[in-house]
């Protein structure tokens, strides 16, 4: 705890805004019980359809729950902490008029897809708001298998030039929320995150809907240099620091080289506490 709280100091003494919102552990005791009536992923309704060409696929939801992917359903524990994160994060990007957020973290399995996925739900759950997750996460992509989602095209054929955007966009029957999956690895992933072609890809997210907020699942900032190859292009940053999976330097390094970005602060993921109540410093 102490570790990450000093992680927070850093980031307020580089002049940046310090919201933490600490994840508990998402696991059998905080599950729905068996017994619970099974909570329906919400359906779209014919007359909200947005995206009129974007194929939907129904999510399983033992899937979901088993990949923690909670925050649509209302009476889960964990789901609450997602809406407070979302609160926040909207805040500061309404107020600044932000549309792009990059989600990090310093080294693997910090939870930085969970976040982003349970985030992406739970900001496309505000009535006047719309969400798109996309899979930036060149070497480990995750998005499509943690939501169960195994259609054919992905970001892969769009950057083969194989298909357009709007082919590889899949609504997971919830409404107004899109994703934008990356179905295997790519080779060089730093440059091609730095690449023309993915910062033009990102102007367009952003641009054709004023209402949307886009939300990139990145890989961690210490395993290469993909994230510092695209963070320029994002409007601001959600670091998500795991409980036991970064050291206090690998914490600093990270708050150093995002210093010159708009981060926007710090999910504490897996963090045991006492309290259901969201911890912010
Ligand atoms: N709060 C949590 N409690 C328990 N397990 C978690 C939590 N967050 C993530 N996990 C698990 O940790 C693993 C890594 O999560 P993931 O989101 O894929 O991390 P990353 O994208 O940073 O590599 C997954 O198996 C995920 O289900
Ligand atoms: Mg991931």
């Amino acid at each position: 705890m102490e570790r990450i709280k000093l992680a927070i100091e850093k980031a307020k003494t580089g002049g940046q805004s310090a919201l933490a919102v600490a994840i508990e552990p998402v696991g059998e005791s905080n599950q729905v019980s068996e017994t619970a009536a099974a909570p329906e992923v919400p359906h779209l309704s014919p007359a909200s359809i947005q995206y009129q060409k974007t194929p939907v696929v129904r999510l399983d939801e033992k899937h979901l729950e088993q990949h923690r992917i909670v925050a649509h359903q209302k009476s889960h524990q964990a789901s609450w902490a997602f809406d407070v994160l979302r609160t926040q994060v909207l805040q500061q990007m309404e107020e600044k008029g932000w549309r792009t957020l990059a989600i990090t973290s310093p080294t693997v399995e910090s939870g930085k897809t969970m976040t982003a996925i349970n985030l992406a739900i739970s900001i496309a759950q505000q009535p006047d708001r719309t969400a798109l997750l996309v899979d930036f996460d060149f070497r480990r992509p995750r998005v499509a298998a943690s939501l169960g989602l195994h259609q054919n095209l992905s970001l892969n054929e769009v950057l083969e030039d194989k298909a357009d955007v709007a082919a590889a966009l899949v609504n997971p029957g919830m409404e107004r929320l899109v994703v934008l999956p990356t179905h295997r690895p790519i080779a060089k992933a730093a440059e091609v995150l730095s690449s023309s072609k993915v910062s033009h890809l990102i102007a367009d997210l952003r641009d054709r809907y004023q209402d949307r907020t886009v939300i990139f699942d990145l890989p961690p900032m210490l395993v290469a240099d993909d994230v510092m190859a695209v963070v320029p292009h994002m409007d601001c940053v959600l670091l998500v620091i795991a409980n036991g999976a970064s050291s206090e330097k690998e914490i600093e390094e990270c708050m150093m080289r995002l210093s010159k970005t708009n981060l926007l602060g710090v999910v504490l993921n897996k963090e045991e506490s006492s309290s259901t109540q969201a911890n912010y410093y």
